[in-house]
């Protein structure tokens, strides 16, 4: 197998830097358009063989190190009952929002039981992959499921979310540890699939201060990590707008520490510690510009990482539907073609 993911997670020297991208299956790719033509997202995401199919789609057409099961961050809080829809040009909308103490109460307790199409989707897509590439299962951290859950859909500035933890921390612990709950079933149930590495995506907690973060998020996001059935597979921890949280974010426990690119790569590595992994960080509508110029930041960004073992290459978020598949060929092969390396050099 093409191991260098899980060896980079493992801060273990590889011979090139191993690259993958968030949202990697997507609508940039034609061939997910042709699926999407046909079913909803929700159907592609709980239905395995679907799922399956739509998660080798980037790993049949471009040499990433590492697939990504597809699915959505948003799946369990469906599972808890509030009730999700994708609406075409506003994005995901929760019918049922969480707003007072009686959400909170009518919230559906969820089991591995509840996620069982996820674990059938991570079997078939490790069979599809026959050990090319290492599989990463997923879910959302509790502090930007609950801010879905209590917006009751996207957000700018987490109005009702701050409110809720601020006026009322007793229901915000209440409901962050039933989310958690969730996603500890979820996550577990992945591994035991045969997910060989997890991501908790915590893309909004950046909104928070680190007085804030340490205070009403770190003690959840601790419990996660500690109860992941996870024999030792990397443990990926992601957020955006994270700069000045790094250092409390590393403490909940994690391998690797995910990072956007409104930081250095070198400065946030020196301060997270050397201990850990780093993944990213190109903006990713770099991806949109020249080839010379994406070329010209990808290799800016393995100077800060200077040969160092555990660098993941990624985008610092999700690749966006308008970046041409050219682009992605051509960053793949950049990270590729400029980190080669002697191993054990
Ligand atoms: O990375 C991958 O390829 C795996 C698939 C994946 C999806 N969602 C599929 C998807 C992953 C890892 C996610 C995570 C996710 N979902 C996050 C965390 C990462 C991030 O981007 O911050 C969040 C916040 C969500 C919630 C979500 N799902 C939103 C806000 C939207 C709508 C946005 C849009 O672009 O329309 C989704 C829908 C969604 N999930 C899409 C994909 C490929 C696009 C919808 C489509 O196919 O029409």
């Amino acid at each position: 197998m093409n191991d260098r993911f899980l060896r980079a997670c493992r801060r273990e020297p590889v011979d090139r830097t191993p690259v993958w991208f968030m949202r990697q299956a997507g609508r940039y790719m034609a061939e997910y358009q042709a699926i999407r033509k046909k079913h909803s997202i929700l159907e592609v995401c709980k239905t395995p063989e679907l799922a399956a199919e739509v998660t080798l789609q980037p790993i049949e057409r471009f040499p990433l190190d590492a697939a990504i099961i597809f699915a959505d961050i948003l799946l369990p809080l469906d599972a808890m009952g509030l009730q999700l829809e994708f609406i075409e040009s506003k994005g995901p909308v929760f019918h049922k929002p969480v707003r007072v103490e009686n959400d909170i109460q009518q919230l559906i307790p969820v089991d591995g039981e509840s996620f069982a199409y996820a674990g059938e989707a991570i079997r078939l897509a490790r069979q599809a992959l026959a050990d090319r590439v290492p599989l990463i299962g997923f879910a959302g951290a509790p502090f930007t499921l609950a801010s879905y859950a209590i917006e009751g859909g996207s957000s700018r500035d987490y109005m009702r979310t701050k409110d809720m933890m601020f006026a009322r921390p007793d229901l915000w612990h209440t409901l962050l540890t039933k989310l958690s709950n969730a996603v500890i079933e979820y996550l577990n149930v992945q591994i035991r699939a045969g997910a060989q590495a997890i991501q908790l995506f915590d893309s909004w907690v950046g909104c928070l201060s680190p007085d804030d973060y340490e205070e009403y998020v770190l003690p959840h996001t601790q419990r996660i990590f500690s109860a992941l059935e996870s024999k030792g597979i990397p443990k990926i921890y992601f957020g955006t707008g994270t700069a000045t949280l790094l250092p409390l974010m590393r403490k909940a426990g994690c391998d690797v520490m995910g990072l956007d690119w409104r930081v250095r790569l070198d400065e946030a590595w020196a301060t997270i510690g050397y201990d850990l992994a780093v993944q990213g960080n190109l903006d990713p509508l770099i991806l949109a510009a020249p080839l010379p110029e994406i070329k010209r930041r990808v290799q800016r960004i393995l100077a800060q990482a200077n040969g160092r073992a555990g660098h993941i290459f990624n985008l610092g978020h999700g690749i966006l539907p308008h970046i041409p598949v050219e682009s992605v060929d051509a960053t793949i092969e950049y990270v590729h073609q400029l980190s080669v390396r002697e191993v054990g050099a």
